[in-house]
């Protein structure tokens, strides 16, 4: 798989061996990478700036506190589509674990939702201390991929676990990982995110509780995994992801548009979006005043899925259902099916559950019937989960193939 113009933070540590990180920054380019190094203040006493300036290309920072107006910490962690970290220190894995912030590589890894891989290099004494170990397997519970140094002999006379791996497992072992989170590459995935608001007057609106917090977990997770993703948003007081194509929208006629414009080249469509199911049949020009709306009358909106899946060609479509009450799942499998989706995510929203928080629980549907409850977990779990399943399902109905 092509990995060309994803662009990689290498962070480098402060080991003896930070001299070989030079040789991995070469082999990643070999892979088409774009590096942008990123040393920590300790590692530049063995290899300097001007290498990695000259190898990289790309100008080099180590201090957090240079170009406070470009908040680099925060841009660099939006642009990562992955972020390696060699050597990785015991003192950095410690940080990493802890959720420590102190410099500008360690600001970068937290604020980042990218991919990360560590290369942990010492003596095998810090290798094998108590600490170290709980934090590396600390880091793996949470995702991250840390190599395992090669055994062989260290800075002095010594032998032992924790050497730099040679450049050539290090390079197969970050590919087949970056393999993985490359599945989505040369596809599109378009995504509705947030709730619409139907206007009343100019000042009023209908509108519902959705945060889009789902959708937007879906954009990173898609972004991360090498889509280009388009996110239309209605209404949602969350930062912009970076690398994603974000159209503004109000209201579900816009909406409309919008995801229609962007439909028939896409590959999956997530429909997390909370749409009004009515707006106001007329809407005021002026203010109206308290004795002017003891009713408003209502007419009812598109239905966009259904627009949209009725020209549904190689599209996987993901719907979303909202329900509270007992037979919320007999409902989930007759929407399925009424809205011509492929996969549907049901939660329950009894007493506004799910709503503006960062995880969920609910049930996965496919349109062949099958029902997998998804237990308690991050949205962005989720979003993976259903990504996943959504490359299933393009395999299985051979929209894979071209
Ligand atoms: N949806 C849509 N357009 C609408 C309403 C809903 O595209 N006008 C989409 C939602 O984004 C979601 C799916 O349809 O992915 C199911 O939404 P839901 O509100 O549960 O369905 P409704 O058709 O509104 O059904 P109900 O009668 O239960 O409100």
């Amino acid at each position: 798989m092509s990995l060309q113009g994803r662009e990689v933070i290498l962070g480098v540590g402060g080991g003896i061996s930070a001299y070989k990180s030079a040789e991995l920054l070469r082999r990643l380019q070999d892979l088409g990478l774009q590096i942008s190094v990123v040393p920590t203040r300790a590692s530049l006493n063995f290899v300097g700036k001007a290498t990695w300036e000259a190898l990289s290309h790309r100008p080099v920072n180590e201090n957090l506190w240079n170009n406070i107006s470009d908040v680099a910490h925060i841009k660099s962690a939006r642009i990562a589509d992955v972020i390696i970290v060699a050597p990785t220190t015991a003192d950095l894995l410690a940080k990493f674990a802890h959720g420590i912030a102190d410099d500008l590589l360690t600001n970068i890894f937290i604020a980042s939702s990218a991919p990360k891989i560590l290369v942990p290099a010492m003596h095998t004494e810090m290798w094998e201390n108590a600490a170290t170990q709980k934090n590396v397997q600390t880091l793996r519970e949470r995702g991250i991929l840390v190599i395992e140094p090669d055994t062989g002999r260290l800075t002095g006379d010594d032998v032992g676990s924790g050497r730099y791996p040679e450049v050539t497992r290090l390079i197969s072992e970050i590919s087949a990982f970056l393999d993985l989170t490359s599945d989505l590459l040369g596809l599109k995935v378009l995504i509705s995110a947030g709730g619409t608001h139907e206007a009343i007057d100019p000042v009023r609106f209908i509108a519902n509780r959705s945060t889009g917090k789902q959708g937007y977990a879906f954009a990173i997770a898609a972004r991360n995994r090498g889509a280009r993703v388009v996110l239309v948003s209605a209404n949602v007081a969350l930062a912009d992801p970076q690398g994603v194509e974000i159209v503004k929208v109000e209201s579900a006629q816009e909406m409309a548009k919008a995801l229609s414009d962007n439909f028939s080249d896409c590959n999956i469509l997530v429909m997390s979006a909370a749409v009004a199911d009515a707006k106001p049949a007329k809407l005021a020009n002026q203010k109206l005043s308290k004795s002017d709306y003891s009713s408003i009358e209502l007419i009812e909106n598109l239905d966009i899925l259904k627009s949209l899946t009725s020209a549904k060609k190689k599209q996987v479509v993901i719907a979303f259902a909202a329900e509270t009450g007992e037979d919320s799942l007999e409902r989930a499998r007759v929407k399925i099916s009424a809205k011509g989706a492929d996969l549907l995510y049901l939660n329950d929203v009894s007493e506004g559950a799910i709503f503006g928080q960062d995880e969920t629980e609910g049930w996965i549907l496919n349109s062949s019937g099958d029902v997998s409850k998804f237990e308690t977990a991050g949205k962005d779990t989720l979003a993976n989960e259903l990504l996943n399943l959504a490359l299933t399902t393009r395999v299985k109905l051979g929209y894979a193939n071209d």
